[in-house]
């Protein structure tokens, strides 16, 4: 199943790509392509978005505390990736265990156990997520 959807999203990636002259909501049959779902603020899909999706709902079970707009257990993605962009800090380093919560210091204690998890990613791993996170606007 999931090597399907994945198949599916690079087809309608390059699908995107391949046709985007004028007639962008139509593919050479006629059949309307789907807009792609993953928010991102960019024009062009960063692979690194869908990688940091997948993780974040799969192993890295953030999607369990983090939801896009309310709070959960933990702040917001928006509310998160707000501040972030707000003070020009990283993710990426915050999920290694480098530097200091600065979105909500006095539950840093449960994130904190999360590290296990992203300090046993791969750098590029970490990076996905924080390209996936900050894609939300
Ligand atoms: C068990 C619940 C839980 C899970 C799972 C979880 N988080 Fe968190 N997260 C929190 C809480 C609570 C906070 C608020 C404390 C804080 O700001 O450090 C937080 C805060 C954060 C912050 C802001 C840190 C800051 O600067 O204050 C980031 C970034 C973050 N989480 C990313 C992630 C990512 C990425 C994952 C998945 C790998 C994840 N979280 C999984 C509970 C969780």
């Amino acid at each position: 199943m999931k090597f399907i959807s994945k198949s599916l999203f690079v087809l309608v990636l390059v699908f995107s790509i391949t046709n985007c002259s004028d007639k962008k909501e139509t593919d050479k049959y006629g059949n309307t392509v789907e807009e792609n779902s993953i928010p991102t603020t960019e024009t062009t899909i960063d692979p690194l978005v869908a990688k940091g999706r997948e993780l974040f709902e799969g192993k890295g079970t953030c999607t369990a505390c983090h939801k896009p707009d309310v709070k959960v257990v933990g702040p917001s993605i928006k509310e998160i990736t707000k501040i972030y962009k707000e003070k020009g800090a990283s993710i990426a380093s915050f999920i290694n265990g480098e530097g200091e919560p600065i979105v909500d210091a006095s539950q840093y204690e449960i994130m904190k156990a999360n590290f296990v998890i992203t300090k046993a990613m791969t750098s590029e791993e970490r990076r996905a997520l924080e390209i996936y996170m900050m894609s939300f606007e």
